[in-house]
This record gives C-alpha cells, sequence and structure tokens, in this order.
C-alpha cells in the first residue's frame, strides 16, 4: 500500500484544488509503485510527478496573485522549497543513476502534503472562497478593496 493514500481529511472542498491534489497523491503512489515493481518505469513516474507538482504550485500561485496575494508570501516560500528539492533529485538521479534517494523523497513528501493541503491549500481555498474567484474565468463576486495590503502570509489562523 502507498505511503501517502486519498482521503477526506485532505479535502479542501475547493474542486480544482482537490482534483489536481487526487492527482498529486496518484502520482506519487506511481513512483512508489515504481521503486518496489517496476524499476525501468521510475525515471518517467518521476518525472509525471514533477511536471504535475509544477503545473500544481503555478496553479494554486495563480489564484494567490488574483486574489490579492504578495508574490512573496509563505505558501508560494514553501512551493518554491518544495520544487528545489525535487529539481536537486531529479540531478542526483541523472548523474548518479540511482534513484533509491526516491523512496526518502516519497516518505518526507507523505509527510509534508498533509500538512501543507490542511494549512496552506485549505486557507487558500478559504480566502478564494470569500471573493468568489471562478477559477475557470478569474472572476470574482466581491473582489478585496484595491487599498487593502497585499497578503504576504497564507491566510491561515496559525499563520503569523
Ligand atoms: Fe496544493
Ligand atoms: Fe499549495
Amino acid at each position: 500500500m502507498s505511503t501517502l493514500t486519498w482521503s477526506e481529511t485532505l479535502a479542501v472542498n475547493q474542486a480544482d484544488m482537490d482534483d489536481t491534489h487526487r492527482e498529486f497523491v496518484e502520482l506519487l503512489a506511481e513512483v512508489e509503485h515504481a521503486l518496489d515493481e517496476d524499476h525501468e518505469s521510475v525515471g518517467d513516474s518521476f518525472q509525471r510527478f514533477l511536471a504535475h507538482t509544477e503545473a500544481h504550485f503555478a496553479q494554486e500561485e495563480r489564484w494567490m496573485a488574483r486574489i490579492g496575494f504578495a508574490p512573496e508570501n509563505c505558501h508560494a516560500f514553501q512551493h518554491r522549497h518544495v520544487l528545489d528539492v525535487l529539481r536537486e533529485v531529479r540531478t542526483v538521479i541523472g548523474t548518479t543513476g540511482d534513484a533509491q534517494i526516491l523512496r526518502r523523497l516519497v516518505a518526507e513528501l507523505a509527510q509534508w502534503f498533509p500538512a501543507h493541503a490542511q494549512m496552506m491549500d485549505q486557507a487558500l481555498a478559504e480566502t478564494m472562497s470569500a471573493v468568489g474567484l471562478d477559477p475557470s474565468t478569474g472572476t470574482m463576486a466581491n473582489p478585496p478593496s484595491p487599498q487593502q495590503e497585499a497578503i504576504t502570509g497564507c491566510g491561515s489562523s496559525s499563520c503569523s
């Protein structure tokens, strides 16, 4: 069984984000499966996971920019840190030809993701709901006031 599996405790109740997060969990499970059962496909599985994660984070950051987050906010900072690690791992695998480093990465991402989803992505989903953002068109039913300062935290109550 995969280290990280989807459950409703991961849901943030924003349909696009939840769909993307289900795919994140599935693609991570494919990497893990390849490590255990199908070594030939590990590189491709990891590349699919990385490309999906780049698009996943970029999508959330477009929504953040749309609803008044500053470019430098702690949610986007956490995304950048994770992508730096994923790209570094890709380089290590390319250099050494040894994909076993992915075992540790899968375990760490399985720990990191639920906390990220429940705190930062949940806060983003709630802020999107508050401003009435339609993710497909970018329109907002209740846009923030132009005078409102850009949000530099992630918007969750535990974020200072
Ligand atoms: Fe996310
Ligand atoms: Fe996120």
